[in-house]
């Protein structure tokens, strides 16, 4: 494993949307794994393939309930509304209110193919949304309505 370095907002390759992956070998799952090590090492609760320059839809995420790694994520369903602060590992010192649904429904391949469905709520349906948005090139700072520096 090894820890990757992380592309901040002002890389044209965070704009970009990504590519399915097609191929569940151990290049995926070295993938995998270098990014959990590298969201772990920078307290982070999600991070997305392109995050780490790698234009696939490929995401990790632990609200402290233990890894998921995400390959293809879709959101099936969602309901309700939040909203809070977030914040991404490409954009530090950056934090703004976004909304989000309460609930979401994520389908999902998991690090082999086999496809699964997972449930989100408040700060993991928000994860799920955010590291989604990633896949399609959607930064949080496009969504926020205003962005401050600490969170107030
Ligand atoms: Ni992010």
């Amino acid at each position: 494993m090894a820890i990757r370095n992380i592309v901040t907002k002002e890389d044209e390759i965070l704009r970009k949307k990504c590519r399915p992956v097609e191929k569940f070998d151990e290049r995926l799952w070295e993938l995998l794994d270098d990014m959990a090590e590298t969201m772990y090492q920078n307290d982070g609760v999600g991070l997305a393939a392109p995050q780490v320059g790698i234009l696939r839809r490929v995401v990790v995420i632990d609200t402290g309930e233990g890894l998921i790694e995400l390959v293809n994520p879709v959101i099936t369903a969602s309901s309700g509304n939040q909203e809070e602060y977030e914040g991404c590992l490409s954009c530090p010192g950056e934090f703004g209110i976004v909304k989000r649904p309460k609930k979401v429904t994520v389908k999902a391949q998991d690090r082999h193919g086999k496809t699964f469905t997972r449930d989100g709520e408040d700060l993991l349906a928000r994860a799920f949304c955010h590291e989604i948005d990633h896949l399609e090139g959607i930064l949080f700072l496009e969504l926020a309505d205003k962005i401050v520096e600490e969170k107030e």
